[in-house]
């Protein structure tokens, strides 16, 4: 069956691929795009066999739980944008929250900054959010049983599947840091010796926790054996996360932000992510300029986008976190047009703004997430992203369990009023308690044009999602570009402290650069950045997909 379904997919790429390396997947009926061809072709099989777009995301989104494990999971948390073809728009936001006992001072260590003990132990897990969110999901809008959802997981994980050349690296080079982990270890080698592509990587207790959640949905992960196993492990580790947290563990349907850039519908993720918040916030002031003129690329347009990233970054430390928790959040003043235009007024065309390292800055984070963008032959369409925080997460799999803990506490503040110049941040909103969602960046988006569908995007890269977002929104809506091409332009951030553009290599000239210094930029060359999935919808009987190609192969499944 696995053999089989690799032949179709090399079939239809090397059908789609005419045209020339930026011409865009493309696809009649339906399409699922993500970080890997097996998770996105069992999407696609969703929807040929009757699913809808949310059938589809959460059929993918367990697969990559097993073929993706770096960020695939039912360990970690994530948003999901639902915008069906009729109807109103849904956000559901299965974001992990912290366990009983978390503070905001837990993160010190006899008074001082732990970075271990916030991003890298026991203490760094948050309780899981995925298969709730999941499940809440499609207890809403899907279609197809449960069961049949998650199956296909269930026989990947018990049965295996060939490993990728992208995967080998990707385990080869996390080994190391999975050796204080022999559980992890004994799941992601052949004893101690890193996979080769090709080798059939089995995971068998993941298959069996699996199994238990496509039996008994999410009781299967947040009770009896599943949660049992999550809180033995806590328990030997000094890990805060309960039995009874898991059980209570609730994923929340939130109505999602709504804002307008020239002419098109943005639906995006309210808190608890930044991302919805920020991206329309900085819409808003771009949409004053004209972009098109300046042209892609220009010094112009990079410096007025740069400014726009600067000042919405600069909100997000100082506003938001989880909503439950801090009730005076004024999202609807940022992410209004006047405000959008009062900020506006503060950027000089000719030169860069100063951040101000006093106020707050931003911690170190890691940049893997994954982005699952679906459309249906209804057009319905669903935006997920989801994720472990860093690679692999907490790398630390649950004996007995196979999967891996998110470490995504470390996107709490570290401690309070803690803002230093070396980009930790103190302020209020985002501090650790218990039940409390850590504030994330994830910007699962959809954008409408009189109310028809035109474009699903989202990317994973930590802080850098939101500009990633942002950047493939530009690309299409004010430089022209197809899918494709939108997905591949060079990227650039900004995120207000530390103050500098950092951009992807070959995406700014040098002449470019100069121009910007000339206007006061620092500028720094990063390795990639994102890995966005973009679907856009040029007319009724079309489907355009554009796949990242930045740190796996992709993977495009259509019909
Ligand atoms: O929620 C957040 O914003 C981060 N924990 C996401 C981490 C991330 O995107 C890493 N991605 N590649």
């Amino acid at each position: 069956m696995r053999l089989t379904t690799r032949i179709v997919v090399l079939t239809l790429l090397s059908v789609t691929a005419v045209g020339g390396g930026s011409a865009p997947v493309r696809a009649r009926h339906g399409m699922v795009l993500s970080e890997d061809q097996i998770a996105s072709q069992v999407g696609v099989d969703i929807l040929r066999n009757g699913g809808t777009a949310i059938d589809a995301a959460i059929a993918t989104a367990f697969v990559l739980a097993v073929t993706f494990p770096s960020a695939g999971n039912i360990g970690g948390g994530g948003f999901l944008v639902y915008r069906p073809a009729s109807d109103a728009s849904v956000a559901y936001d299965f974001r992990e929250v912290a366990p009983p006992g978390s503070s905001a001072e837990m993160f010190l260590r006899d008074g001082h900054y732990d970075f271990d003990r916030h991003h890298n132990s026991y203490l760094s897990v948050g309780v899981p959010g995925t298969v709730r969110g999941l499940h809440l999901a499609w207890k809403e809008h899907g279609k197809l049983p449960w069961r049949q959802l998650v199956d296909p997981a269930v026989k990947l994980a018990r049965d295996g599947f060939p490993v990728s050349s992208q995967l080998a690296q990707s385990l080869r080079s996390v080994l190391h840091d999975m050796q204080v982990y022999p559980v992890s270890v004994a799941q992601f080698s052949r004893n101690g010796t890193p996979y080769e592509p090709l080798e059939i990587l089995k995971q068998p207790d993941l298959g069996r926790t699996l199994q238990r959640i496509a039996v008994q949905g999410p009781s299967g992960f947040y009770e009896g054996e599943t949660a049992a196993l999550i809180e033995r492990d806590m328990k030997a580790h000094g890990g805060l996360v309960t039995g009874a947290a898991l059980k209570a563990y609730e994923a929340k349907k939130r109505t999602p932000l709504r804002g307008g850039y020239r002419g098109y519908e943005i639906t995006s993720m309210p808190p608890s992510s930044s991302g919805g918040t920020a991206l329309i916030e900085m819409l808003n002031m771009l949409e004053g300029y004209d972009l098109t003129s300046s042209g892609y690329g220009s010094a112009t347009a990079v410096h007025l986008t740069v400014e726009a990233m600067r000042r919405a970054f600069a909100d997000r430390a100082r506003y938001l976190g989880d909503p439950d928790f801090n009730s005076n959040m004024p999202i609807d003043r940022l992410i209004s047009k006047p405000y959008g235009a009062q900020l506006r007024r503060t950027i000089a065309t000719n030169r860069a703004s100063i951040s101000s390292p006093t106020t707050f800055s931003w911690p170190a984070e890691s940049a893997e997430t994954t982005q699952i963008s679906v459309v249906d032959s209804q057009r319905n369409a669903v935006s997920l992203t989801y994720t472990l925080e860093y690679s692999y997460g907490s790398r630390s799999v649950v004996p007995g369990a196979g999967f891996l803990l998110n470490n995504e506490m470390g996107d709490f503040n570290a401690a309070p009023g803690l803002t230093t110049a070396e980009s930790l941040i103190g302020s209020d909103p985002n501090l650790a308690a218990p039940r409390k969602r850590m504030l994330s960046s994830m910007t699962p988006t959809i954008l409408t044009k009189n109310g028809k569908l035109f474009m699903v995007t989202g990317s994973p890269g930590g802080r850098t999602i939101i500009n990633t977002v942002l950047l493939t929104i530009l690309n299409v809506v004010d430089f022209g570009m197809n899918a494709q091409e939108a997905v591949d332009a060079g990227r650039f951030h900004h995120q207000w402290l530390p103050d500098r553009i950092q951009y992807e290599r070959l995406s700014l000239s040098p002449d470019t650069q100069s121009l910007l210094r000339s206007k006061g930029h620092e500028l720094r060359e990063t390795a990639s950045q994102g890995a966005a999935e973009v679907i856009v919808v040029p007319g009724d009987d079309v489907l355009e997909g554009g796949v990242d190609r930045r740190r796996t192969g992709g993977g495009a499944g259509v019909y």
